[in-house]
């Protein structure tokens, strides 16, 4: 199915994009120049992601600038501006460093988007901690695996998150030996520290010590399918590639009121919800409270927010509810949109430019990249459907395994519109440097130079990149290989489904068949003739080898609590297989910690169950 290109409005670009032109950049692009235009730490003493992201800031013309705005889940708000960020974070720096911390060391953080979060963050990497931030939806489970993996020293957390999920496993944690309470003014629970008491008594002026740029920084855990959740490190230097990604790919300029949805929970809150926006110098909007369609247009709209980044699952609950919330708004401010996490299907990108007179900019990148790798930028068309292209200093590549583990090679593919691995040349700044305690695993990611995603993926002849879907969740029939995410954008193209997560399921004919699974539109009934109808929309757009032999229309699809569907859940509970690790899953009933579940960028409190 093929979708026109949109050309953007000039009207609502309101603005010279930061890329003009995205050929020329891209050749005369390099990573060094990229560095330039950072700070560094003073007298040559290296790269530190905090003094770039506040203290840079705070002694310069944007000391008094806010740099968060923090809106509560109770209306209340609070502004922090780079200078006091510099002071708060410069305190929680000089409490580490009181309690005998070393560099190095991590620093876990099991908090709700609450500006102490903030603070620590950016004032343990001040004290050249590693930090580790957690949904903290998380059961005991996946917070004692990650704390145990990562040999958390210190927690900061909150009283509550604290009783409710830590006390309980804290004597099978041995490396943690400190725990930082933000909100003990009411009294601290046994062998915890009163956080606010020690801020209170702690000098906010902190030296950052000299920071080698390949510092270890911060660890992000994706959860596998099965087994230990993996710790991806990432350094210092990676700071390098989030400002320029923040200035590329959300085309992030001095006086913009930025706003990313995401929870640091996950890499994207901490790389473009922390790190880039505030490394860029703009005001950056925090959100507490959970996905609401009033409010999150009352946040645009009140807070005039210029640039907007969120994610497909969000985009398709905006849709659900409809025109009416948006209904006489002004929306004016907005002049970006962009997405990521998942497949964004062609008719959510329409439907921004319908809803806002602005297409949604997907973009691409994992946990392992630290930073955007491909994206639709500002100033060119968008394909609708496409990822976009390779940002500056990024090579992407189509390529097919050779080979064995003994003997690892690729096949780099060089013609346009042939499906194959998505790779990316290694050695972008913010590129993992490894897995905690896991190097052959890490090595095995790499073959001949390339890092190999998992992805699949297909490049156009103008280099426009397609994602068709993880490699684990292909489908194998009758011979063909066939991608979710295309049956999944052809179903949502259906004016009755806002979302479609797509599996193969065992047939003795064809070895697999697809089986779908959607969500309708309020007001909208799964009667046999819309089924009859959405067979034949299927049919008639991908052939009949392709559509979906089955479809299920169900109330919510199970998803990650950073807003992906989890399409091997659904297989798993087709086929009544083991579950695997559902730390990830969102709002799940049973899951230690979802009584009060909080899930990711998209929180569709609306969809969990409950
Ligand atoms: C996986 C990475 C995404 C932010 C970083 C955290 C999928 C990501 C897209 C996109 C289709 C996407 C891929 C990728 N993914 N962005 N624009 N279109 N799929 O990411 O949790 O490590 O997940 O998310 O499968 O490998 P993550």
């Amino acid at each position: 199915m093929t979708w026109p290109t949109i050309d953007k409005d000039p009207a609502r670009l309101l603005r010279p994009p930061n890329v003009a032109d995205y050929d020329e950049l891209r050749a005369g692009f390099c990573w060094e120049d990229a560095r330039a235009a950072l700070d560094g730490l003073p007298n040559g003493a290296g790269l530190n992601i905090a003094h770039e992201a506040v203290d840079r800031h705070a002694a310069g013309a944007r000391a008094e600038q806010t740099a968060i705005r923090w809106l509560g889940k109770h209306d209340d708000v609070r502004d922090i501006s780079y200078r006091e960020l510099a002071e708060l974070t410069g305190r929680f720096a000089n409490v580490l460093e009181d309690l005998g911390v070393a560099a190095g060391e991590r620093v876990f953080l099991l908090l709700g988007r609450v500006p102490s979060l903030y603070i620590a963050a950016l004032g343990a990497l001040k004290h050249r901690a590693v930090i580790s931030p957690m949904f903290s939806a998380f059961g005991p489970e996946p917070i004692r695996q990650r704390m145990e993996i990562g040999e958390g020293r210190v927690l900061v957390t909150s009283r509550r998150l604290y009783e409710r999920k830590v006390a309980g496993i804290r004597d099978q944690l041995p490396s943690l030996k400190h725990v930082l309470i933000v909100d003990g003014e009411d009294g601290t629970p046994p062998g915890t520290l009163d956080l606010e008491a020690l801020l209170a008594d702690a000098s906010p002026d902190h030296t950052i010590a000299p920071t080698d740029p390949e510092d270890r920084a911060l660890v992000h855990f994706t959860s596998g399918t099965t087994g230990q959740p993996k710790g991806a490190v990432h350094v210092h230097e990676a700071v390098v590639a989030h400002t320029a990604t923040g200035r590329f790919a959300l085309d992030l300029q001095d006086d913009d009121i930025y706003w990313c949805t995401a929870d640091p929970g996950w890499v994207t809150g901490t790389s473009y919800g922390i790190i880039a926006p505030l490394a860029l110098g703009v005001t950056m909007i925090v959100d507490e409270a959970e996905y609401d369609t009033e409010r999150w247009y009352t946040i645009l709209e009140e807070q005039r927010v210029s640039v907007w980044y969120t994610a497909p699952t969000a985009i398709r609950m905006l849709m659900k509810a409809g025109d009416e919330p948006r209904a006489g708004r002004d929306l004016s401010a907005l002049r970006f949109i962009a997405s990521v996490g998942e497949p964004l299907n062609p008719a959510a990108v329409v439907w921004g430019q319908e809803a806002f007179g602005l297409p949604i900019h997907d973009n691409y990148w994992q946990t392992e990249t630290g930073g955007i790798m491909i994206a639709n930028l500002a100033a060119s068309e968008v394909r609708p459907g496409s990822m976009g292209r390779p940002l500056p200093g990024i090579e992407a590549g189509i390529v097919h395994r050779t080979g064995d583990d003994d003997d690892p090679g690729v096949e780099v593919e060089d013609a346009p519109d042939v499906e194959g691995e998505l790779a990316l040349r290694a050695g972008w700044p913010s590129m993992f440097r490894t897995y905690l305690d896991q190097d052959v695993r890490y090595a095995r990611c790499f073959r001949d130079g390339w890092y190999l995603t998992g992805d699949l993926a297909r490049r156009d002849a103008d280099g426009f990149l397609w994602f068709l879907g993880r490699s684990d969740d292909f489908i194998k029939s009758a011979g063909h290989l066939i991608g979710p995410t295309e049956v999944e954008a052809t179903l949502t193209a259906h004016d009755a489904v806002v979302e479609a997560g797509v599996i193969g399921i065992p047939d003795p004919m064809a070895g697999e068949v697809v089986k779908a699974f959607v969500t309708l539109y309020p007001g909208v009934e799964a009667t046999d003739e819309l089924m009859r109808d959405l067979h034949g929309f299927a049919r008639k757009r991908l052939g009949p080898a392709v559509a979906p032999r089955e479809i299920a229309v169900v109330d919510s699809l199970p998803k990650t609590r950073s807003g992906k569907i989890m399409r091997r859940l659904l297989k798993a509970r087709e086929l009544g297989l083991p579950e695997g690790d559902l730390s990830t899953l969102e709002g799940e009933p049973g899951t230690p910690g979802a009584s009060d579940s909080r899930p990711g960028p998209a929180g569709p409190a609306e969809e969990a169950p409950s």
